[in-house]
């Protein structure tokens, strides 16, 4: 009967923060909300928003885009309080090992691969195609072969090289130092903000009120789908919680970090959304390039190019962020034993988790060049949605197991919004196709057979 108490035992919450860090702490309050800024604003608003509202929300996606930022708002709270508490590189994982157990803490890990790898494989991919239209543009185009995967299209494609190459490239920067990240992650946020402030200003003055008239043509329905396809927009903000180790202040500056970069960027989008639909019509909105379109429809030639240098700005922090927290988890999870102890190695001079970091970069460029894995976008909602549900469910737990503990960001109005966070996220999950859930469920079936493997008899815990 060893096994069965061994899936429910938690991690105590002392020997989560009482962690000899071997890392590098560098991070401030404005390195980590940047980080934040770097992971949410990406394909979601410079390649979803377009087809969101032209064929489910219409104008009335910028209520969309409130919806889903009230959503992620729970759940961000919620994730200060618990980052505050126990700061440290594996973020929800190790939140569910404190307060649900390890076979539940190994279910979530499991589950954030989908939110971290499969979402900077789709991102890289949406990068790879706005640059192979960038070079286009200047008539310097690559050949189908080096710019499409094999599996997407075998009769004319072999590797998506572009995607492969930034995956490496952010790889070789991460591994060289969390410090250098940052600094290279705060000109691409630098850039993609420039370029979305322009947007704002340029198109608010060729704004037709009769774009908005048809303010909500597919009624609320279309409203809650489109915040479900534009959730994937905001995701992001959580990854400044895997940084929590390499924080200098962390129980301060992670919440502000995760807060302040959620609030910046939600505000940016509805007025991005609101400035879209009303210099264009809705209908002609889906492509993959919107805020160009939009752009060249009001004349302003110039400033296209311009969009696309901040879009591709844009992605590629995306990616640089997404690809840091998920060798932070893995690097977590082997410390726990969970994963093999490779995962857990640190660079003697670069302190960063070097081998975790290169193999996960490694996997991803692989997806991302070889695989037509765009259709699973959905599954990286499904996965964030339900790690958003736990980290909740966590404050719930630990208000209950341990209210005496100190903290140095709480939740507002618990019960409150963490009842909230759990309703909200489940509503957006419902909201997926069904085809969606099966695949999740696939996926967690594949995670039991490896932590029943593996896991289960090499944790520390055990
Ligand atoms: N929020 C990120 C993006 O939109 C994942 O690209």
């Amino acid at each position: 009967m060893q096994i069965p108490k061994q899936l429910l035992q938690r991690k105590p919450v002392d020997a989560l923060t009482a962690i000899e860090n071997s890392l590098k702490q560098t991070l401030t309050a404005k390195d980590l909300t940047l980080l934040g800024v770097g992971g949410i604003i990406g394909a979601g608003i410079f390649v979803l928003t377009g087809i969101a509202a032209a064929k489910y929300a219409g104008p009335a996606i910028v209520v969309s885009f409130v919806l889903a930022g009230i959503a992620c708002a729970l759940a961000a709270l919620c994730y200060s309080e618990l980052a505050a508490m126990m700061p440290v590189s594996g973020s929800a994982y190790s939140y569910a090992y404190a307060t649900l157990g390890e076979l539940m803490a190994w279910i979530i890990g499991w589950d954030l691969i989908l939110e971290y790898a499969l979402a900077s494989s789709t991102v890289a991919i949406g990068w790879a195609g706005y640059l192979v239209s960038f070079l286009d543009s200047l008539g310097m185009g690559l050949p189908p072969y080096l710019s499409t995967a094999y599996l997407a299209d075998p009769a004319r494609g072999f590797i998506n090289l572009p995607a492969v190459a930034i995956i490496l490239c952010l790889t070789g920067l991460l591994v060289a130092g969390i410090r250098q990240s940052a600094m290279f992650n705060f000109v691409m946020v630098t850039v993609k903000l420039a370029v979305i402030i322009v947007f704002i200003l340029a198109g608010a003055g060729h704004i037709q009120a009769q774009n908005w008239a048809d303010f909500s043509p597919f009624g609320f329905g279309g409203v809650l789908t489109g915040a479900g396809v534009i959730f994937f927009a905001y995701i992001g903000f959580d990854a400044v919680s895997t940084a929590a180790q390499e924080a200098v202040n962390p129980q301060k500056d992670v919440p502000f970090g995760i807060i302040a970069s959620l609030l910046i960027c939600t505000l940016l989008y509805i007025l991005v959304a609101g400035v879209l639909t009303g210099i264009i019509s809705y209908r002609e909105l889906n492509v993959a390039a919107p805020i160009a379109l939009a752009v060249d429809h009001i004349g302003m030639l110039w400033l296209s190019p311009v969009v696309k240098i901040g879009a591709i700005a844009g992605l590629t922090s995306v990616i640089l962020v997404l690809l840091m927290g998920q060798s932070r988890i893995f690097f977590a999870m082997a410390k726990d034993g969970l994963l093999p102890p490779v995962f857990a190695e640190v660079h003697p001079q670069f302190q960063t988790p070097h081998l975790s970091t290169m193999m996960v970069g490694v996997a991803v460029a692989l997806l991302a060049g070889f695989m037509p894995i765009e259709k699973l976008g959905e599954l990286v909602s499904i996965g964030t949605l339900f790690a958003f549900e736990l980290v909740c469910g966590g404050v719930l737990v630990l208000r209950i197991s341990h209210p005496g503990l100190e903290r140095h960001f709480r939740c507002p109005a618990s019960p409150f919004v963490p009842v909230a966070g759990i309703v909200v996220c489940l509503g957006l999950m419902a909201g997926l196709p069904l085809d969606t859930w099966l695949r999740l469920l696939v996926w967690l079936l594949i995670g039991f057979g490896i932590y029943f493997g593996y896991g289960v008899r090499h944790s520390k815990l055990r």
